[in-house]
């Protein structure tokens, strides 16, 4: 389609444009000047409205042909030589009692530190737990940085790219006095629940990867490709020991990863209001973060002759203009659009409608989402003032005032950029303005249908779950695998845990839990996903996409 400025031949052959272009009402007495200005009124008025219906025509199209989805679903995948797994009733008590057995060691990590005697415990469990992935011939493991985990599992084509599989072994903290339903580290069981800290975030993939490779081993699979698993020990305290060190190790040995896939978003049941249908969103990227200090300092003085304004009234209202002019909207010029054009077959009218037509409607929709906090974090860098420390004595004026900022940026927004708008807010020179510390947001995975991993992960999904739709996401929180940026342009952030209304709450806070049905699915999953790996290459796209 070219632009909408038609020409001269515009106002006769269009209709809808000519119906309404002579309702501009007749001049009878007109200089030649004014009948020309009237003429170029009328011609912008026709175009207006041919674009509009033209863009009209195009929307209305889109909605109801463009189902990004298609695609590979319909293409033909290699046949693997494929073992199934079939969980029998044994096998399953067994498989419960080991994914309990590690909830039940408290493998915290707080901001003082890791619990080392925890971390040790949790490392011989897993050798008692998983003896066939610990002796087998095929997996070198190692200990890294004392107490994560590197497993290598060779395949038997070296030209194969491998890919890493990654999970976390600490765990936030949690008291049961705060309100927990059974004690945080006891794995209790209540109505097909396993409850403890750690059970979705993140000992459910964790478990379900060296499970499902303890079961292919023991029915002698030998994989085609090679793989890694990597098990941090400190990924919420930022991964700097664990991770960092996989990091390390993985570069010194020169490899290079085809993709990692890593925690992070989750099948969404119910969750995205006027989607039908469970959706399965694969994170592509991690919002940045900032985290700024404000400060002002003002000469100290007695509160009985005080200034006119005190660095604490300064401080305030920079930040009260933070909080009234939000960093500005980046909707669509991210991988949110993404998600939204994956999603629109799902959504009834009018949904759909505007969910195909981002091109158009992007402008609305970020105006609805950013009502509520949990969606504007799609929209934009958000400003979270975090922390306000000043004053010492109540007769005397402080003569320092400081406030911290912790700002998660937006993939099409940079730290240097935040930290412009930031200053430009604030326009205030008395207050200083200092990064403390940050990151750019991470570099966009891709999701097209040459894309390895995301191809891979998809299939498995559908595989495991069919009716599910599956979509590109993004992560507002971070995770270890933002550390292997080097080692792969294709990071995937997913792990297929059910979450329903009001189970988000649980990730970080009370009553953590998972059904025991979906923990046996996390390790079907993983046992397909490793034997989808296998395939040589990815087929030819069959497409069915009908582009505009
Ligand atoms: C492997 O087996 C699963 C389940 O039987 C199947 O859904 C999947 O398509 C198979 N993968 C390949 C590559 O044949
Ligand atoms: C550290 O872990 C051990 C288990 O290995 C546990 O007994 C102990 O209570 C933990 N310490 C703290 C401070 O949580
Ligand atoms: C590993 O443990 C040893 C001794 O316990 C300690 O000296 C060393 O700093 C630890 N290494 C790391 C990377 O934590
Ligand atoms: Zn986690």
């Amino acid at each position: 389609m070219s632009g909408p400025a038609g020409g001269s031949s515009l106002p006769s052959t269009n209709p809808v444009c000519l119906s309404v272009c002579y309702l501009l009402p007749p001049h009878a007495t007109m200089t030649e000047s004014k009948m020309s200005t009237i003429w170029i009124v009328k011609l912008a008025v026709c175009s207006l409205l041919l674009a509009a219906f033209v863009l009209f025509s195009i929307a209305a199209i889109r909605t109801f042909s463009l189902d990004v989805n298609a695609g590979l679903q319909l293409a033909r995948w290699e046949k693997t030589d494929n073992i199934s797994l079939v969980i029998q009733q044994h096998d399953r008590e067994q498989l419960l009692a080991r994914f309990k057995e590690a909830v039940r060691i408290p493998t915290v990590s707080q901001e003082s530190g890791s619990n080392a005697s925890a971390l040790r415990q949790f490392d011989a469990f897993l050798r008692k737990a998983f003896p066939t992935v610990f002796s087998s011939s095929l997996v070198h493991h190692e200990l890294v940085a004392n107490y994560s985990h590197l497993f290598r599992v060779q395949g038997s084509q070296p030209d194969l790219v491998p890919y890493l599989l990654l999970a976390h072994i600490d765990v936030v903290p949690a008291t049961e006095s705060d309100g927990w339903e059974a004690p945080p580290f006891s794995a209790t069981e209540i109505d097909g629940f396993i409850y403890g800290r750690g059970t979705i975030d993140d000992k459910c993939s964790l478990m379900g990867i060296l499970q499902a490779l303890e079961y292919l081993l023991i029915k002698g699979y030998m994989p085609r490709r090679g793989f890694y698993i990597g098990l941090g020990h400190d990924e919420e305290i930022k991964g700097y020991e664990g991770a960092m060190n996989i990091v390390r190790v993985m570069k010194q040995r020169g490899v290079k990863l085809s993709f990692v896939l890593d925690e992070g978003l989750a099948i969404l049941d119910g969750i995205i209001s006027g989607l039908e249908g469970p959706a399965a969103l694969i994170g592509l990227t991690e919002k940045g973060q900032a985290n700024v200090k404000l400060s002002v300092s003002m000469p100290p003085g007695h509160s009985s002759i005080p200034p006119k304004e005190s660095s604490i009234g300064i401080l305030a209202s920079a930040v009260k203009r933070l909080e009234e002019n939000p960093m500005p909207r980046l909707f669509g010029l991210g991988p949110e659009r993404e998600t939204f054009e994956h999603l629109a077959h799902k959504f009834k009218l009018p949904l759909k409608f505007i969910m195909s037509n981002l091109w158009l409607f992007s402008p609305l929709l970020s105006r609805v989402l950013e009502r509520k906090p949990d969606t504007n974090a799609f929209v934009r860098t958000t400003t979270a003032v975090t922390m306000f420390n000043s004053g010492v004595k109540v007769n005397v004026v402080p003569p320092l005032a400081e406030a911290f900022v912790n700002l998660r940026i937006h993939s099409a927004h940079s730290v240097q950029e935040v930290l412009d708008v930031i200053q430009e807010t604030v326009g205030d020179e008395r207050v200083k303005i200092q990064l403390m510390d940050g990151f750019e947001p991470l570099p966009v995975s891709s999701s097209n249908e040459r894309s390895f991993g995301f191809q891979i992960i998809k299939k498995t999904v559908l595989d495991t779950f069919p009716t599910v739709t599956v979509a590109p996401g993004i992560c507002v929180g971070n995770t270890d695998s933002r550390h292997f940026k080097d080692l792969t342009g294709d990071i995937y952030r997913f792990a297929p845990v059910w979450f329903k209304p009001g189970d988000i709450q649980r990730f970080h806070g009370l009553n953590e839990r998972i059904s025991k049905k979906n923990y046996e699915e996390l390790v079907v999953f993983y046992f397909n996903l490793i034997q989808n790996c296998d395939i040589q290459s990815l087929p030819e796209p069959h497409s069915s996409v009908h582009e505009l």
